[in-house]
């Protein structure tokens, strides 16, 4: 994880490198750091803590702030306890290059004890410190420029990195690299100057014009000259393209909200129209997806679908699930990407896999989709951000279009990701006529009446707020679902874990009764999913089982419910809608839930603790 930033060029690089890492936050929050070169010397400021610490360090230091060149990064910690000594950027041991790193060096250990028998001496734990000397090392060896040493030092190198490396003897340029980790190359007008970062949110503001560096590839960016672009094996010359940024500076920020989070809960209405639109024309009865349409027979033939995902977009998976074989009667497995990826699972090229990602740069689901490509299966792409690794590395892809989503724990990421899923099920279950036409089209027409329903039921938040307020200070709460909303009840649960550290399980609201409801009693807040769809007459004797042993009980329904109504301490009612399309409606007043307690026990929402927004390492 980690971000990096940097900046070569005219203006000072100060602002853009420290505003650049707080766009970048998101990737990871445990220290933070920056050099300037002022012309002659280098200036290292770095801290363990979040990148406002930094700033307030260097505040003191006005001197540390000049120049028109600099690095910086913020780091999720990987090799070595978050502290200062370990915070990035690291020199060399002659003080003349420095790095920042993002990834991890697999053989570190090895290369340092050969750095050391060289006489080199360490002062961090870092597997960063080891590579910016094997930088050096191979520079003073081959006597080369820094390029040329980057490219050598790193065919020695095992893991996965997206580094920039500035070399204060050869003052107009930066080098940077990736391996399994993202690089943007921002250009300046006129080639006066360059941005460098993790994602292009960093840069926005200067330039629409991005290099995205490819797996394997590093580039020597040279003031006035321009960036030129080579393979790291042989030193090939890459034809890189210039693509130009459709992100703007209004997407990336808080827009008069207290979080991203909540921002990001309530753009749902608009992003999952987003999602649909153009794709979607529920009075013709069609559904357009290109990534879909341009293989359709490798949908159709398929012997089975496998969904790979990590987190909440696994349990966007799990809805997938439901719906594909509810709808389009396909056989779907959902698996974990961490443990598909070394389970050595059995994939034939009959298999569809797709996999869904917000960043689209996890790195355990991009190694599940690079082993199911190895096997001959078509993979299948659902991510958030476009040109991402993810939706590079598959076959075809469909994209959200939820916009960014910044806050770590996620949100709009998880409808649309429904969104999506809904439509192709939708799709192959007209092309296998798995559905009736007037079930299709009816599922279109409600589909199409979502964004209302959530935007109604953004307007009861006052309400979940009072019932955060009640169960703010519970230790442990428990979340049930059935059916579609089984996967909801997980989500449910993991978005209180992840922001108000509260410990919560989600489960399948008929299992309870195999374990969980030993740990009911009156101190037990339990969120039970109870729409009026599907089991409902099953999960009301479940409500009753929890009633029986004294558990707090907070209902989802369906307006109008009076059943559950009686029996539960609470209530939060939701629009009516078709089973399959409930979770789309369900997942909200639990994100809300889970926002307001956290706000109310002052947790950091937008950053919670040991989180990283994009994880891009295993
Ligand atoms: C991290 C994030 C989660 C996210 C998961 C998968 O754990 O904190 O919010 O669901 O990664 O991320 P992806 O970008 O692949 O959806």
């Amino acid at each position: 994880m980690c971000g990096i930033t940097g900046y070569i060029g005219h203006r000072e690089a100060y602002p853009i490198v420290i505003n650049g890492l707080k766009r970048l936050e998101y990737r990871g929050y445990d220290s933070a750091g920056v050099m300037l070169f002022d012309g002659q010397e280098m200036h290292l400021s770095k801290t363990k803590g979040k990148v406002a610490d930094l700033e307030s360090i260097i505040s003191k230091s006005p001197d540390k702030k000049l120049g028109s060149i600099g690095i910086g990064h913020t780091r999720w910690a990987t090799h070595g306890v978050p502290n200062d000594v370990n915070s990035h950027p690291h020199f060399s041991q002659s003080g003349d290059l420095v790095i920042v790193h993002n990834g991890i060096i697999e053989n570190y250990d090895t290369l340092k004890k050969e750095l050391i028998k060289r006489g080199y001496s360490f002062k961090s734990d870092t597997d960063t410190e080891v590579l910016v000397n094997l930088i050096e090392e191979v520079k003073k060896e081959e006597n080369c420029k820094l390029g040329k040493a980057v490219q050598l030092a790193l065919t020695q190198v095992v893991g996965a990195y997206a580094i920039a490396v500035f070399d204060k003897t050869k003052p107009n340029e930066i080098v940077v690299a990736r391996l399994g980790s993202p690089i943007a190359i921002g250009i300046g007008k006129d080639f006066e100057e360059f941005f460098v970062a993790s994602d292009a949110s960093p840069f926005i503001e200067f330039t629409k014009d991005a290099i995205y560096l490819e797996d394997e590839e590093m580039a020597i960016i040279k003031l006035e000259r321009g960036v030129k672009v080579r393979k790291i094996k042989d030193d090939s010359l890459v034809d890189a393209k210039i693509q130009e940024l459709q992100l703007s500076l209004e997407q990336i920020e808080k827009g008069g909200y207290d979080h991203f989070m909540l921002k990001e809960i309530y753009e749902q209405p608009k992003a999952i129209i987003d999602t649909y639109r153009g794709r979607m024309l529920a009075d013709e009865g069609i559904i357009k997806m290109a990534g879909i349409d341009d293989h359709i027979e490798k949908f159709l033939n398929a012997d089975r679908i496998i969904i790979v995902a990590c987190g909440t977009s696994w349990h966007a998976g799990l809805v997938g699930e439901y719906l594909f074989e509810d709808m389009a009667r396909v056989p779907v497995e959902v698996e974990y990407a961490s443990e598909f990826r070394y389970r050595n699972p059995i994939i034939t090229s009959k298999d569809v896999v797709i996999a869904i990602s917000q960043s689209g740069e996890t790195a355990d689901t991009l190694a599940a989709i690079k082993l199911a490509k190895s096997k001959g299966a078509f993979v299948f792409g659902v991510c958030n951000v476009v040109g991402s690794s993810i939706a590079r590395e598959t076959h075809a892809g469909a994209y959200t279009h939820a916009g960014p989503e910044i806050g770590v724990a996620s949100t709009k990421a998880f409808t649309t990701q429904i969104t999506i899923l809904s439509l192709i099920a939708l799709k192959l279950a007209k092309k296998r006529g798995t559905l009736s036409q007037t079930a299709f089209h009816m599922y279109l027409q409600e589909l199409q009446l979502i964004p209302n329903k959530v935007e109604r039921l953004l307007q009861i938040d006052d309400h979940v707020k009072e019932i955060a307020k009640v169960y703010k200070d519970a230790t442990n709460c428990l979340y049930l679902g059935r059916g579609f909303n089984f996967p909801v009840a997980l989500e449910g649960a993991l978005k209180l874990k992840e922001i108000s550290y509260i410990h919560a399980e989600g489960y399948p609201a008929a299992e309870m009764k195999h374990g969980p409801i030993a740990l009911i009693d009156e101190n037990m807040p339990v969120f039970v999913i109870a729409t009026n769809k599907g089991h409902y007459e099953k999960i009301v004797s479940n409500v009753q089982e929890i009633k029986s042993r004294n558990g707090k009980i907070i209902a989802i329904v369906t307006e109008g419910d009076i059943v559950v109504k009686e029996i539960a301490d609470h209530v939060i009612e939701i629009p009516d809608t078709e089973e399959a399309l409930t979770p789309l409606l369900t997942t909200v007043p639990l994100q809300l839930l889970s926002y307001h307690i956290a706000v109310m026990l002052g947790k950091n929402v937008d950053q919670p603790r040991n989180l990283a927004k994009s994880v891009t390492v295993e």
